[in-house]
């Protein structure tokens, strides 16, 4: 990996005024030096079906192939009946589809939510990072951002509004891009894998 972090981010809704799509384009504006942030709509993404996942539609192999060169994940997600919508898990479906052939697998990951309600898409988040253990993402733990009553933290044309939020979104940034350099594999020691960088992070020790 070189120096500069590449992010694809994606927010799990496909409403014309989004919060969610609205929270991720702020994130774009918040990066820190040397990363960025690309996006990924779900629009185009059709159902998913488990007989068609060795020939996937054109839109999934877009869907992996973004995955594929990015560095780390931003997944910007709703809350839906206390969990994540059906368009976000579709997707994270296809694209760890064939079996062997995830895209997901070792990359580090974000995550967020808004929601007009109290709890701010909390209870969504804690499936979400469940989901994502499952991938083998390696998701940042600190700071949760959790962006609850959403109607006043955005203006009418879908701008945060809310410094506080903005502060917390920088620093879910920061971490995210220092996190995957740590996990990320210099160029001369790729037969270090990923997981096993992580596990001696995490137990305290320098990476490899
Ligand atoms: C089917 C459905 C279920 C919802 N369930 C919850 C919920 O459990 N918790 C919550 O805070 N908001 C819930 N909401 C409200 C969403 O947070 C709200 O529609 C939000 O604006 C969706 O995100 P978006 O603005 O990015 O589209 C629900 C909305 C829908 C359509």
């Amino acid at each position: 990996m070189s120096s500069h972090v590449r992010i694809l981010g994606i927010a799990g809704s496909l409403r014309r005024d989004s919060y969610n799509q609205a929270a991720l384009r702020a994130a774009k504006l918040l990066v820190p030096e040397n990363s960025e942030i690309d996006l990924f709509q779900l629009d185009g993404i059709p159902l998913f079906n488990e007989d068609d996942e060795k020939h996937p539609p054109l839109s999934v192999l877009e869907l992996k192939n973004r995955i594929h060169r990015a560095d780390a994940l931003l997944i910007v997600t709703p809350e839906y009946s206390y969990s994540i919508p059906g368009v976000l898990k579709n997707a994270i479906d296809w694209a760890c589809r064939p079996q062997g052939d995830s895209a997901w697998s070792g990359k580090a990951a974000a995550i967020m939510g808004a929601s007009p309600g109290a709890i701010g898409t909390a209870r969504a988040q804690y499936h979400l990072r469940q989901i994502l253990v499952a991938l083998n993402l390696f998701t940042v733990n600190q700071p949760e951002v959790v962006i609850a009553d959403a109607a006043h933290r955005f203006d009418e044309n879908g701008n945060l509004i809310h410094e506080p939020t903005k502060q917390l979104i920088q620093e879910l940034l920061k971490n995210l891009v220092d996190w995957t350099r740590r996990i990320s594999p210099a160029p001369e020691s790729t037969s270090t894998s990923n997981f096993a960088t992580a596990l001696q992070l995490l137990s305290g020790g320098a990476p490899a």
